[in-house]
Order: structure tokens, then C-alpha cells, then sequence
């Protein structure tokens, strides 16, 4: 028997070391390494020449079959999917811990339920958990497979016997494998548990669903590897407080990434929203300093979303620079372009940017808005509450176009929205010009501050 020799195995890429240091070689990563056991080498993988039923083929030779798809029957999720369940494929869902995974999954199974087997298997509640929230979400009667087991072997051996066509594992973090003797939860265990699912998966073509736990900072705990492994990555997104909540598609080899898919939690589960490009909204009776509304595209739709600014004197040394739902290094990077390019100063001011309703802004699109916003918030002169504006800022100080211009303008003048602010090359053509919409191009930062002081 080969000896078991200790190394040294990464939290954020799972790479091993035989030698501990504070730094990951392999990812970078500061402190991750922990200590674990190898596993035995594997002296099937070793090379010996040997035959095999592989054969390479040339492209144009290769049998093209488009991938079996089956609508869950919840809109959204198949708009996050790429247009539904690909059989043999392995999703991995993300999310905070009540953000909804294991509801969304018992009314996907549920529904799916009618059409194809599917198993249920749940390592962190019990079966009694699981069915009242079934009962609670009016699926008592739908013919689903519950299995309450952590241990990776059972649940291969039981599926194999059972057959399901939907496998959802609830969640990755609480299965182990006999074949490694860490703890449950570490990286050597998730990784290599989900390693025999995925392979038990794509062998016998049955759709996989594993729910991830994430940290503190927001990504899956575990393996990053994790994602490597699977077909599909989604995120939940949005508090746990908001009543709705976004599922993103972070990786999909099956359809588009960063589509987004959109639900409020009601007390019957999650209800899909199928128009929800005004939801987050909130109209102010009467125009304040430092929001500004702004129309940024989520996968393949548009979305008006308000940004929030609040500027206020700093008494610290190092003044605070707070972002919520946006990345801080954007916000640095425009205060140091309005400083350079507009001359507004901002050094000796704390400034809180917040995007309304847990949203997160992913696209640079956003960054006239988050100008304007801090601008507002600085002046303490509010815009118009029928004013919007979306474009990119580059550090030369000049105002990009986005994509989609005509369709974002669009969108806004259907909810109300009266006078834009954007890039000059976003604006329409004569012969498409959007009725009763006053548009104030501008190319520089400097224009596009003259703009908002005009107002
Ligand atoms: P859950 O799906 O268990 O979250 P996760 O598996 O991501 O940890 O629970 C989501 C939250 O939603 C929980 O706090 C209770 C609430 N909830 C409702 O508001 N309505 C419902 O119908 C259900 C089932 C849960
Ligand atoms: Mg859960």
C-alpha cells in the first residue's frame, strides 16, 4: 500500500504544495494553504503505451447533435439556463445562505417532477424539512424522490438503482467521499465528491443541480476548481431583506453569461418576474440631491435601476469611500477623473454610492450615473426626477458609447423618463428619433457636468 504523506492544499484554487508557505504558488492567494493528506496516486492515469477506444476525429467529421433541452417550467431559471435543462449537465447554484436555493429547487423538481424522475437529496435538513416546505409551496402531491445522505457512494449507488433524469445535491459542502479522509466541508472532500457526481452525470446524461455555500466575501467556499468542473455557475444576488432576488449566470456552456434572471419571494416561493426592468424604482415625490436613474442591460434586457450618492465632509484623515452593489476601484477611478478632467474636488469628502435594491451594477455603463450621483450629492442640487443617463467614462476624461444605446433610450422613455444625458455616439439617428425624449449629447466629462449644472 502507498504511504499517505501530509502536503499542503489551497482553500481558493485547491492546488497542493509539499511545502507550506503564506503564499499560494499556484493562485497567489495570501494564507490559504492548509494542511492535508495526499490522495494515493491513481496507477490507472500512468502512460504504457497502451490501446484505447479513443480515436481522433477531424471537425467537420464530428457528429453534431444540438443538446436535449426540457423546460423547468419556471421562466426564468430556463432564461438563466440558456432556454432550459440540458440533460447530462451539471449547474452549480450559488448564494447566500436564505436566499432561496433550496426553494427555488424544490418547486423546480416539483414541477419537474410531472415530466421526468427526479431525486432530491438533502445533507443538511431532514426529510421532514424538506416535505413541510414542499406542502408549504402547494407540491404535496408531486411524485418526488426525497434521499437524506451525506455520504457520496450511497448516493451514486442509490441513483444508479433509481434512475433519476434530475439529481439536485443540497448542498455540495455537506457530502463526503470514502475515498478521502478529510473532514466534510474541505477542500480535498467537496472537490473530489463533486468529481464522482459529475462523472456519474455525464455518464448516465442525468442533470445534476449542486447548491455551494459561499463566504463572507461573497464567492463559493471551497474550491474554485468547483466552477472548472461544472457546465453552468449561477449566483443568487440581492438581500435577504429585498423581496426580490436576481439569479446570474456567472459561466454557461450551454447559453449566454450574465443573463439574469429575476423573483420575489412571496410566502408561496419564489414567483418569477417576467418584465422587471422598472422593479427597482422607488419614485421620489420630489427630486433629491444624489440619485440619478440610470439604464443598464442584464443579459439580454434593459434595466433602470437608481444610484445613490451621498457626499458628505470627511473629519478623518483618510476620508471613506463606500460602495454597495458596484466596485470601489470604479469609484475611485471617476473621482480622480472628475478631479482631473472636470475640476470638482473630492479628497476631503467621505462618499457612500449605493445602488437601490440590492442590484449589483456590473457594467461600466453606469458611470455618467455615478458621476452625476456624486455630483448631485457634492452641489446638493437634485436632478429632475425624469432624468436618466447611461454611458462610460475612460480616464482621458472622455464619454464612451455603450451598447445597446437606442434600446436602453427606449425603455426609459416607456416608463417616463424625459431628458437624457449620454454618449454622443449612442445618439439615434434622425429617422428613429423617441418621441417627446430631450437628449443632451456629450463626449466630455467636462460637457457632461456643464449638462447636470444646467439642469
Ligand atoms: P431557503 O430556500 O431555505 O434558502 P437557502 O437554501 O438558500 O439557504 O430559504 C429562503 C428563505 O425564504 C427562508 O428564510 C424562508 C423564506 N421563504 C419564504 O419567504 N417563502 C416561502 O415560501 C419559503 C419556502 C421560504
Ligand atoms: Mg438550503
Amino acid at each position: 500500500m502507498a504511504k499517505s504523506r501530509l502536503q499542503y492544499v489551497c482553500t481558493a484554487c485547491g492546488a497542493s504544495q509539499t511545502k507550506w508557505a503564506g503564499q499560494c504558488g499556484d493562485c497567489g492567494e495570501w494564507n490559504t494553504l492548509i494542511e492535508g493528506i495526499a490522495a494515493t496516486a491513481n496507477p490507472k492515469h500512468g502512460f504504457a503505451g497502451k490501446t484505447t477506444d479513443a480515436h481522433i476525429q477531424a471537425l467537420a467529421d464530428v457528429h453534431l447533435e444540438t443538446e436535449a433541452r426540457t423546460k423547468t417550467g419556471i421562466d426564468e431559471l430556463d432564461r438563466v439556463l440558456g432556454g432550459g435543462l440540458v440533460h447530462g449537465s451539471v449547474t452549480l447554484i450559488g448564494g447566500n445562505p436564505g436566499i432561496g436555493k433550496s426553494t427555488l429547487l424544490t418547486q423546480t423538481l416539483a414541477v419537474l417532477s410531472e415530466k421526468l424522475g427526479c431525486l432530491y437529496v438533502t445533507g443538511e435538513e431532514s426529510l421532514q424539512q424538506v416535505s413541510l416546505r414542499a406542502h408549504r409551496l402547494g407540491f404535496a402531491d408531486k411524485p418526488l424522490q426525497l434521499l437524506s445522505e451525506t455520504c457520496v457512494e450511497s448516493i451514486i449507488t442509490l441513483a444508479a438503482k433509481q434512475q433519476p433524469k434530475v439529481i439536485v445535491i443540497d448542498s455540495i459542502q455537506t457530502i463526503y467521499t470514502e475515498t478521502v479522509q478529510s473532514a466534510p466541508g474541505s477542500v480535498s472532500q467537496v472537490r473530489e465528491s463533486a468529481a464522482q457526481l459529475v462523472r456519474f452525470a455525464k455518464q448516465t446524461g442525468t442533470a445534476l443541480f449542486l447548491v455551494g455555500h459561499v463566504t463572507k466575501e461573497g464567492t463559493l467556499a471551497g474550491p474554485r476548481v468547483l466552477e472548472h468542473m461544472v457546465d453552468t455557475v449561477l449566483y443568487f444576488e440581492g438581500d435577504q431583506g429585498e423581496r426580490y432576488r436576481m439569479i446570474r449566470a456567472i459561466k454557461n456552456r450551454f447559453g449566454a453569461v450574465n443573463e439574469l434572471g429575476v423573483f420575489a419571494m412571496t410566502d408561496t416561493g419564489l414567483k418569477t418576474v417576467s418584465n422587471p426592468s422598472a422593479i427597482f424604482l422607488s419614485r421620489h415625490e420630489e427630486p433629491v440631491p444624489g440619485s440619478i436613474i440610470t439604464v443598464t442591460r442584464e443579459g439580454s434586457r434593459p434595466l433602470l435601476i437608481e444610484l445613490q450618492a451621498l457626499v458628505d465632509e470627511s473629519h478623518s484623515n483618510n476620508p471613506r469611500r463606500v460602495c454597495l452593489g458596484l466596485d470601489p476601484n470604479r469609484l475611485n477611478m471617476l473621482l480622480a477623473v472628475m478631479h482631473r478632467h472636470g475640476g470638482i474636488a473630492m479628497y476631503d469628502q467621505d462618499v457612500f454610492i449605493n445602488v437601490v435594491g440590492g442590484v449589483r451594477l456590473t457594467e461600466t455603463s453606469g458611470d455618467t450615473a455615478l458621476m452625476l450621483a456624486a455630483l448631485s450629492s457634492f452641489r446638493n442640487k437634485p436632478l429632475p426626477n425624469t432624468i436618466f443617463t447611461f454611458g462610460e467614462i475612460g480616464l482621458a476624461g472622455e464619454i464612451r458609447p455603450v451598447a445597446n444605446g437606442e434600446e436602453r433610450l427606449r425603455e426609459a422613455a416607456k416608463h417616463g423618463f424625459r431628458q437624457a444625458i449620454i454618449p454622443k455616439a449612442n445618439v439615434p439617428r434622425k429617422n428613429s428619433k423617441i418621441d417627446g425624449l430631450e437628449i443632451t449629447p456629450v463626449t466630455r466629462v467636462s460637457e457632461l457636468i456643464d449638462a447636470a449644472v444646467r439642469y
